[in-house]
This record gives structure tokens, sequence and C-alpha cells, in this order.
């Protein structure tokens, strides 16, 4: 069972694991609890490479002078066990003396899971369960990408008020504002690879490098690939100096995914055109939206969107607002930066049901909540320059 406390603190473990980045990485939250019941220290997750949220209220709790020692640590996902980049966080639970470990979901991710064995092993209290739910929820998509062995996938659309992506002529650099292209290439910095379709290569001629707003290329810099069957021209400004180029010789999503996720990327951020953001809605495989949208208007030129093959309204694709990695509705100079995940119904929360993914017949969400040690607990969901060359 949990008490009070604990049930408090999970409830701010979920809100803190709200403030970091969706993409390759599931959000989590940490609360460590004192043996009085007092919240002594919140950590969680800032994305790929960084520290882990446990780790992250380890870390707060050595700078700020805590002893966890006899310590409940409250997470909302299983701790992992693995060497990663950021090193074991059952482990490192261990070693900071904290007594009990009460968490909400397994981790589905095998290199992961263990944690909790190896807590048990070093005589560390562990219980699960406890707003199992919820905290699924938050990582929903997470947990089906891992699942389905593909990349999480970001979609990005600048766009007018009118939902133009290009005007009449093809020139579609700017729509957005220089505070959204800066926002899109801090993106671009922290995904694995960027995704467009060969006739955006073909009119555009895109760099697809992360920069800053003075065109300074980022440190990390992302894969960039292309998809369709025509091929990439030697002189593209595509290739750039390092030549991180894959292109991808196909139509199909899933098998655009499959590629990617052979070659390491865990993370892609679909940037267009409309073909090929449309294939992918049409296709389930959206994660995460995000929409850049103008003030403008334009009346004519390339649609957002083409056919999603939804003839009537009782079909459309229902998306949620995404309160996560800095809200649902953003400013950004004269734009807005709108933020959403697919929701439960409609096609794109069937197509990406674990049945039509081929994962498995079987429902995802009782296969990834732990054995429990305790009954679910039913809190309420949570909703969890021109068109020069080399230009974008
Ligand atoms: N505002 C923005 O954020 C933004 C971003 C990107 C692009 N754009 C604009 O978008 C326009 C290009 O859009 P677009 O729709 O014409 O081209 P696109 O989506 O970039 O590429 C379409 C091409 O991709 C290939 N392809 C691969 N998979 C496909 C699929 N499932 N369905 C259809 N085609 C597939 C086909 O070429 P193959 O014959 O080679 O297979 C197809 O002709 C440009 O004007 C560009 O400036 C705007």
């Amino acid at each position: 069972m949990f008490s009070a406390a604990e049930i408090d603190a999970m409830e701010a473990a979920l809100d803190a694991a709200l403030l970091g980045p969706r993409g390759a990485n599931p959000l989590v939250g940490a609360v460590v609890v004192g043996p009085d019941g007092r919240q002594l220290v919140t950590g969680y997750h800032r994305g790929a490479g960084t520290a882990h949220a446990e780790a992250d209220a380890i870390a707060q709790a050595g700078m700020k002078g805590v002893d966890l020692a006899g310590s409940t640590m409250v997470v909302t996902l299983e701790p992992c066990n693995h060497c990663g980049r950021t090193g074991p966080c059952a482990q490192a639970i261990i070693d900071a003396g904290i007594a009990s470990v009460v968490y909400a979901v397994d981790d589905p991710h095998d290199p992961a899971a263990g944690g909790a064995a190896t807590l048990r092993a070093a005589g560390v209290s562990v219980r699960s369960g406890l707003s199992a739910r919820a905290a699924f929820e938050l990582n929903r998509r997470w947990f089906e990408a891992v699942l389905s062995q593909r990349p999480f996938v970001t979609l990005h659309i600048a766009q007018t008020l009118d939902s133009r992506i290009a005007a009449a002529d093809g020139t579609s650099q700017w729509i957005s504002s220089p505070e959204s292209l800066a926002d899109n290439h801090a993106l671009r910095s922290r995904v694995d690879a960027i995704l467009v379709g060969t006739q955006t290569l073909l009119v555009d001629n895109p760099r697809l490098t992360a920069r800053d707003p003075s065109g300074k290329t980022a440190d990390s810099q992302p894969l960039r690939a292309v998809m369709g069957l025509r091929g990439i021209p030697d002189d593209a400004a595509i290739h750039g100096e390092d030549g991180r180029v894959l292109h991808l010789p196909t139509r199909d999503p899933h098998a655009a995914l499959e590629q990617l996720f052979s070659a390491g990327v865990r993370h892609v951020m679909v940037e267009g055109g409309s073909s090929i953001l449309s294939a992918f809605l049409a296709a389930g495989l959206v994660d995460e939206l995000i929409v850049y949208l103008a003030p403008t208007l334009l009346g004519s030129g390339t649609a957002a969107l083409n056919d999603l093959g939804i003839t009537t309204l009782a079909d459309a694709q229902a998306w949620d607002w995404d309160q996560a990695s800095g809200g649902a509705v953003q400013t950004l100079g004269r734009d807005l930066r709108l933020h959403l995940f697919p929701g439960h119904t409609g096609p794109a929360a069937e197509a990406a049901s674990p049945a039509a993914s081929g994962v498995s017949a079987e429902p995802v969400v009782p296969d990834l909540f732990p054995s429990p040690t305790s009954p679910l607990q039913s809190l309420p969901h949570r909703t969890g320059a021109g068109t020069a060359t080399g230009g974008n």
C-alpha cells in the first residue's frame, strides 16, 4: 500500500516530468520523501544524454547537502539498470542510501529493464503500480514507439493561418518568424534525424543542419534523411561537409522508420513537405505534432496536408493539447507554436494500436504495467533569406 505522502509525491513527480522534452527518452519525474513524509528534492529528465530523473534528484540533494539515507524515492518509471551515457540509476539509489523506492510503471526497454530486481537484491524495498495509468498516459506514444522498435516521430509544420506551407510560386522561406525558426533549429539539434521528401529536397535544396540565429552550426547535428524513389543529386546542399545523409528509397513510412531505426535513429523530426507529412499522419505514425502558425494568409499555394484518407467528420483524427515541454501553446515572435499529441480516438489511435503495428494482439497497457505489488491507483488521467540555394 502507499502512504498519503507517497501519493502526493507521485503527483509532484508526474508534474515535474512534464518539464522535460519529449523525444527519444521518456518524460520522467522523481521526488524523494524523508522518513517524516516531507518532500526533500525533486528531479526530472531533461532529454537524451542528460541525467535521469533519479540521478537529477540525487545530484540536487548533494548540492543542497540533503542526506537521503533512509528516505523513499517516488519515481514515475522503473529506475534503469543499464550503464548507458548516464550510468545506472538503481546503483545511484543504492549508493545514496535510499531505503525504499515506489515507482509507477515498468521500463519496457529491455536494456534498461531490471532496476527493481537490482534494488531488491541490495535490500531496498521496492513497490510499484502507484498512479500507473497516469504514468503510462504521460509517455503513451513513447511506449508505443519502444514496443514497435521504431523511432519516436515528431512532425513539424510551419504554416500560414490558411494552412499553406509554400506560396503558389513555390517560395516558402520564410513563412515562420525568426523566433520560430530558432525554436525549430534548437529541436533539430536534439533529434537524431530530420526527414524530408524528395520534392522538398529538389525544390528547396535545404541544408537541414541545426544552426543558431547567426548561422553558426550547432555542435550536435542530426542525420539528414530524404524519403522517395528519386535519388539525391550529387551537388545537393544536403550533403554538407560531413556527408551524413541517408536516402530512404521508399514511399512507405513504416519502411522509412525501419531503415532509420537500423541506422540508430531513436527520434526523427519529419519536416515536410505535404506528401510526407500526410503519409506519416495517415499511417498513425506521428507521436508529437508541432505547428508553427504564422499570422499570414496566402489563399493559394501548397496545402500543409493532402489526403489523409478521411471522407467524413466522424473519422477526423483527434489530437490532444500537449502540456509537456513548454506547454500546448507558446508565442514565438508573431507566431503561435502549437504542441499536440495523438488522441485516443480516431484512425491515428487505431493505426497506432499494437495490433495494427504488428507488435502484439494484446492491448499495450496491461502488458506494460508492473506485476502489481499493490492495486493500481485510480487517480485521474493526465493528458497528460529567400528561396536561395542551400537555404533551409
Ligand atoms: N513550410 C514548411 O515547413 C515546409 C517544409 C518542407 C517543405 N515545404 C514545402 O513543401 C513543398 C513540397 O511538398 P510536396 O508534398 O510537393 O513534396 P514532399 O512531400 O517534400 O515530397 C514528395 C515526394 O516524396 C516522395 N514520396 C515519398 N513517400 C511518399 C508518399 N508516401 N507519398 C507521396 N510521395 C512520397 C515522392 O517522390 P518520389 O517520386 O521521389 O518517390 C513525392 O513526389 C515545397 O514547396 C516545400 O517548399 C514547406
